[in-house]
């Protein structure tokens, strides 16, 4: 990868520093915020730029509102965020304008300002240009650190670092891909994949590229049905993409050739209904009844897995091993994460489903990082570049 400016090599004493972050987060209905991951992953450039005595700018979208939508106001995160860093952050109810020039004005060094929503305007979404000159005129320095949101190509995050230099990577940006590159470019071997979800077609692209990478993967979650399928078994009523049953028995090829240790699940709980009021047994892959569908690995996948990872240097997991959603499910994945935290190898893991599930096994502080992207993450797993990190200044 291109190696990419820092937020460490530039002078930001004084300087207006516009800082795209991702505080794109889980709201309750009342307007409360569910889980404040992302703003405690921003705190370090936030805190380095205070520390520095800058003019903090900070901006971000909430949400996929089509125009101005109160319910996605960016307002509790200034409350949330004043909190964290205690002290007040100022928050402008628009993004570009002359009421928000005049409080980037009125902004004294180590003071932050939150903008409101970027995508209360369709210029950010549609990459409009004059938009994003507006939000570039705000600052004299521009901070990447929407890790999460730099796989698309808006306004703010895409066109932003064209318009105004320097324009440079903050520190969350650094660290997830920093870990990305340890743990996918330079790894320590053996690597392993774990992967789940729901659909082969998702993750096709995912897979096909960790199988030029890794030295073993795991394959479970819905998507090992389509595999069983393929193997010309039958897996009873589970989920099955029946158009995806060739590209499935290619991808067991290229595995073979490539000599990558392709592992599916042994076992499975299935049930006749995604509910936690359904019945459910445990039954060996081969073994799966019409009628019932599976729902989450078994216990013998489980220690399979163990095994699989016992000698491994590096894990990369992404996907649930079945409905955590619902407590009848969950065991799978939820074992899966304490496994995974209880390793010594670098662990990272990643995907907004794999990230809840990790939170709610309650092992995000033992595993060695947890990316804050959903479809960033899953890009660069699958070999994409980000083109918003490639706008940045190179080094
Ligand atoms: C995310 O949550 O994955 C990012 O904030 C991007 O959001 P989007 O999928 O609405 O563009």
């Amino acid at each position: 990868m291109v190696r990419k400016k820092s937020l460490r090599d530039v002078d930001v004493k004084g300087k207006r520093v516009l800082v795209r972050v991702d505080f794109n987060v889980p709201m309750d209905d009342q307007g409360n915020i569910v889980d404040d991951t992302r703003i405690r992953a921003s705190l370090p450039t936030i805190e380095y730029l205070m520390d520095a005595r800058a003019k903090i700018i900070l901006m971000s979208h909430l949400g996929r509102p089509k125009g101005m939508d109160p319910k996605l106001s960016l307002l509790p995160v200034a409350k949330r965020l004043s909190r964290l860093i205690g002290t007040q952050v100022k928050f402008v109810n628009d993004c570009v304008g002359k009421e928000v020039r005049e409080e980037v004005e009125k902004l004294k060094e180590g003071e932050v300002l939150l903008l409101e929503n970027l995508r209360f305007h369709e210029g950010e979404t549609n990459g409009d240009e004059t938009f994003a000159k507006d939000l570039a005129s705000l600052g004299e320095v521009f901070v990447s650190d929407a890790f999460g949101t730099c796989h698309r190509k808006h306004a703010s995050v895409y066109l932003v670092p064209k318009f105004l230099k320097p324009a440079v990577m903050g520190f969350l940006l650094e660290k997830e891909i920093n870990y990305f590159e340890r743990a996918m470019i330079n790894p320590q071997r053996p690597v392993v994949a774990i992967l789940g979800g729901a659909k082969v077609s998702t993750k096709l692209g995912i897979i096909k590229n960790l199988l030029k990478r890794v030295d073993k993967m795991f394959i479970g979650g819905a998507m090992a049905f389509t595999f069983i399928k393929a193997m010309g078994y039958s897996v009873g009523s589970s989920l099955v993409e029946d158009d995806l049953i060739p590209v499935a028995t290619d991808i067991l090829e290229v595995a073979k050739k490539l000599e990558v240790k392709l592992y599916l699940p042994v076992d499975f709980v299935i049930g006749q209904e995604i509910s936690d009021n359904t019945p459910t047994k445990v039954v060996p892959w081969q073994e799966i009844p019409e009628g019932w569908k599976g729902l989450d690995i078994g216990p013998v996948s489980v220690s399979l897995l163990k095994e699989i990872i016992s000698d491994a240097q590096t894990i990369v997991w992404n996907g649930p091993m079945g409905v955590f959603e619902l407590d009848r499910f969950k065991s799978g994945t939820f074992e899966t994460a304490k496994m995974i935290a209880q390793s010594p190898a670098l662990t990272i893991a990643g995907g907004g489903d794999t990230d809840h599930a990790i939170h709610l096994a309650g092992v995000d502080n033992a595993i060695d990082f947890v990316s804050t992207g959903g479809g960033a993450f899953l890009e660069l797993l699958e070999g994409k570049v980000l083109p918003c990190l490639e706008v940045l200044d190179d080094n």
